[in-house]
């Protein structure tokens, strides 16, 4: 037979360098994808001027869902394929805490999905708000349970249970209810509701997925996001106890949260393009200055990372022309459409 030859020039891969994007206030918006996105991606998939294709993963501190299901998800806003091998959310380096707790709480998204996440890391034994309040309606003063989340939740007697740790896994949609549940188990004795510790010190610890004060979602303006709850639970914990709450955060600008994305991109490189050393510049787009310049610039100047890892702010988020970043960025562009061309250029 004959082939028709191709006018397109064939696309190879570049080992050189990558790119990580931020989701939020980068490529989506309110649910909705950022206009110049979807041409962003196309570019870096080799339509582009130099017949050039680009690795890339994301690095998000939403969370709420499992990592499968938020990739179909983006995959259908940004109308390409998005692998669960090339994506890390705010929960995602929880998972290496399964092992270590059998019973936890675990706090925030949509209904009891969050439960079908920790369950999925293989978390033995997950708690939700809803459980406690199943067992104890007057847990909750203003709020009952609907008969659906009735439904989705598990009674359990909870004066024999003893929680280990407190997660707080992605935006809590009823921060009074949660707050409170959350205080419940901090002054307990060990975990067990019902119990008040007198020292306070000797309930279980709690962990946030991030620590986000604002982010950039369909509004004008920012709105607030877990690290507002954090900070609220640590001025009411202390009113009550006197003492400071010590807490532990992941999510972006977490050292470790990059370390945990430069494995996932080395992996990613090997497996889907077979490239086997690690790039020399690591290119990261993100709206919001403290978790994603700051993070990306401090892992950049630690010693744990081995490549250039290049901060790149862009104007649909967090971020509004006319302020002074907290962190400088490498560079600040319009869109990601701007920041993919000038990591392009710059490689040329
Ligand atoms: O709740 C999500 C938000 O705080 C940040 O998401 O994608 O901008 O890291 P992202
Ligand atoms: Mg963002």
């Amino acid at each position: 037979g004959t082939s028709t030859p191709s006018t397109r020039p064939e696309t190879t891969t570049t080992d050189n360098y990558a790119f990580a994007f931020d989701i939020d206030g980068v490529l989506i918006r309110g649910g909705r994808p950022i206009p110049e996105a979807i041409e962003a991606m196309r570019v870096l998939n080799g339509q582009n001027e130099y017949g050039l294709k680009v690795p890339y993963i994301f690095l998000t501190n939403g969370g709420g869902k499992t990592e499968q299901e938020r990739c179909v998800q983006l995959s259908r806003q940004l109308e390409l394929e998005i692998s669960p091998a090339q994506f890390i959310c705010g929960h995602t380096p929880m998972k290496e805490m399964a092992e270590k707790y059998k019973t936890v709480l675990v706090v925030g998204g949509e209904g009891e999905k969050c439960r079908d996440v920790a369950e999925g890391y293989g978390f033995k034994d997950v708690v939700t708000p809803g459980d406690i309040m199943k067992d104890n309606e007057r847990t909750t003063p203003f709020r009952k349970l609907t008969d659906q989340e009735s439904q989705h939740s598990r009674k359990r007697n909870f004066g024999e249970i003893e929680i280990e740790a407190i997660f707080v896994f992605a935006d809590s949609r009823h921060w009074g209810d949660d707050q409170q549940i959350i205080i419940d188990l901090l002054t307990s004795k060990y975990g067990r509701l019902g119990t008040t510790s007198e020292s306070y010190d000797e309930g279980p610890p709690i962990y946030f997925s991030h620590n986000d004060i604002i982010w950039s979602a369909e509004h004008e303006h920012t709105r607030l996001g877990m690290g507002a709850l954090r900070t609220s639970l640590e001025a009411i914990y202390e009113s009550i106890t006197g003492k400071k709450l010590v807490s532990t955060v992941f999510g972006k600008p977490q050292l470790g949260t990059f370390q945990f994305a430069t494995r996932l991109l080395q992996q990613w490189r090997k497996d889907t393009f077979g490239i086997n050393k690690p790039p020399e510049t690591v290119y990261f787009v993100g709206d919001t200055p403290e978790s994603d310049i700051r993070g990306t610039n401090e892992y950049n100047e630690s010693s744990l990372s081995e490549n250039d890892w290049y901060s790149i702010l862009v104007r649909t988020g967090v971020f509004r022309e006319g302020t002074e970043p907290r962190f400088t960025p490498r560079a600040t562009v319009d869109n990601v459409l701007d920041a993919v061309k000038h990591g392009m250029k710059r490689e040329m």
